[in-house]
């Protein structure tokens, strides 16, 4: 099956230790493992065969490559130590005040320097209840502004670009989304960002596990799967990835 399953960790585990552990349970071909940035040195050492991803990027891109940016990673720190996915514009990042401008900005450091990048959509529960159309209204508004000038200014974008459909309210509740309403996001998302002959892949996530997984995997235009609560259970995580 050639598909993608991304592990995003967030603010998890503790400590190295546990992470490393996690890492080995979850280094297949076809995985991409997000680790919080201070553990990505590490896990790009333990994996073999997954490939490496950050949660994050700045959204500066000073000329040498750092900068006086307290906090901030950037792509070239990443790109040093073998990452090369970027999570970008997570709800949990827009929750903490991350605007539509700041991902735009983000999406383009990351595909100009090569990095593959995520972009993560959803509309929330109070979107949703209205039905589908509304929230594809929702969903488009959002890709309007994360993508402004990226299509007709990045030309690998078709490559390096995935979109990941992940409703707010599908997200760490155990209340994923049917796979048949996500295939149809998942489809209207490539409807919306279709420029050139090459089709953006879309991911789906919120509350994927080992019992779901295979409904989403098998259903129409879901290229791959954004995973967060059960990536950091190894034999759930295991489960998971045995499909791929
Ligand atoms: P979940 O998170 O799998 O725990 O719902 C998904 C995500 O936030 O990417």
């Amino acid at each position: 099956m050639n598909k993608l399953i991304v592990a995003n960790w967030k603010m998890n585990p503790a400590i190295l230790k546990e992470a490393i552990k996690l890492a080995k349970a979850s280094d297949k071909k076809g995985v991409v493992v997000a680790p919080s940035f201070v553990f990505t040195e590490e896990i790009g050492k333990t994996l073999r065969n997954a490939e490496l991803g950050a949660q994050d990027i700045s959204r500066e891109d000073p000329p040498a490559g750092g900068g006086p940016y307290t906090g901030e990673v950037s792509w070239h720190q990443l790109k040093k130590l073998g990452v090369k996915y970027v999570i970008i514009g997570h709800s949990e990042r827009r929750a903490l005040g991350e605007t539509d401008a700041t991902i735009n900005k983000k999406l383009k450091i990351a595909l100009a320097h090569g990095l593959k990048a995520i972009l993560c959509v959803g509309e929330k529960w109070s979107v949703r209840k209205r039905g589908i159309v509304a929230a594809k209204k929702f969903v488009a508004g959002q890709l309007r502004k994360d993508l402004k000038l990226v299509v007709t200014n990045y030309k690998l974008l078709t490559t390096n670009l995935f979109v990941a459909y992940e409703p707010v309210w599908a997200i760490g509740t155990g209340r994923n989304d049917l796979p048949e309403d996500a295939s149809e996001m998942a489809e209207f998302i490539k409807r919306q960002t279709a420029r050139s002959k090459r089709q953006v892949k879309v991911l789906y996530g919120g509350s994927v596990n080992s019992k779901n997984v295979k409904s989403f995997l098998e259903a129409r235009d879901i290229d791959g799967l954004l995973v967060g609560g059960a990536s950091l259970k190894a034999g759930e995580f295991r489960k998971i990835i045995k499909l791929i």
